[in-house]
């Protein structure tokens, strides 16, 4: 079974990874396309087994499964520009982005009857510890549903949900964890600029350490 995933930033790429070292696919069964040859070099250089293009459509030519991982602006331009390849090979389609429902995914692909997952990881997926929502349209096999869940439980735990949960989901899950990270950042810079240093300082160095 072959899998393309477009896109190859922090979830493409997270999951491109991830997965070559799971279960599901081997490595060689993987391609990823993106069109930044420096960001597909490093993953080549991390999995040298795994395929590389900047030709989407040659990604998706023999693909059983498509990821999609792009901005989720840029989802409609990308699922146009291989359409004709997938109505052919009627693969499972994989949406990574928040705000894309089903709805929006039959419109650009002019059709309603392709198998489709809506997955919202979150930066967690880089090393393997994602909690990871997953919903299915109505059209999803139970085959391909075990597929999807065991994918993302070999990068983290799956959550399957219903569609409807998913704009709450990925504020909890995915914007709600950035923000408290930001809040930790913005906390860590005020100590940095109020005289505190970090651990790795030697105390010697660090006049504000009390
Ligand atoms: N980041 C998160 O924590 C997070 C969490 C949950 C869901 N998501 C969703 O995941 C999706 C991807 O987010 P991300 O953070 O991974 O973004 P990202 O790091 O910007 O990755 C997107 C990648 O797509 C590439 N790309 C641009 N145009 C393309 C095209 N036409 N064909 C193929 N690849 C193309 C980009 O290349 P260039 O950089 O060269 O343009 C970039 O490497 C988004 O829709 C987002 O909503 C993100």
């Amino acid at each position: 079974m072959k899998i393309a995933i477009i896109g190859a930033g922090n979830m493409g790429g997270a999951t491109a990874r991830g997965l070559a070292t799971g279960t599901v696919f081997k490595a060689a069964e993987i391609t990823v396309s993106e069109p930044n040859k420096e960001t597909l070099a490093k993953i080549k250089a991390d999995v040298p087994e795994i395929n590389i293009t900047t030709d989407n459509l040659a990604a998706v030519a023999d693909a059983d499964v498509v990821v999609t991982a792009v901005k989720p602006w840029l989802v409609q331009p990308v699922i146009e520009g291989i359409r004709p390849t997938l109505a052919k090979r009627r693969p499972l389609i994989i949406s990574i982005a928040a705000g894309i429902k089903f709805a929006d995914l039959n419109g650009f692909l002019a059709d309603d009857t392709f198998q489709l997952v809506s997955v919202i990881p979150n930066t967690a997926i880089a090393i393997k510890q994602s909690p990871t929502l997953i919903a299915f349209n109505d059209k999803v096999s139970d085959e391909n549903k075990a597929l999807v869940k065991k994918m993302f439980d070999e990068l983290g735990s799956a959550i399957i949900i219903d569609e409807k949960q998913m704009a709450a989901g990925t504020a909890v899950t995915s914007c709600g964890i950035a923000y408290a990270f930001e809040y930790i950042k913005a906390a860590m810079q005020a100590a940095i600029e109020l005289g505190f240093y970090t651990r790795s300082a030697p105390l010697a160095a660090s006049p504000s350490r009390v």
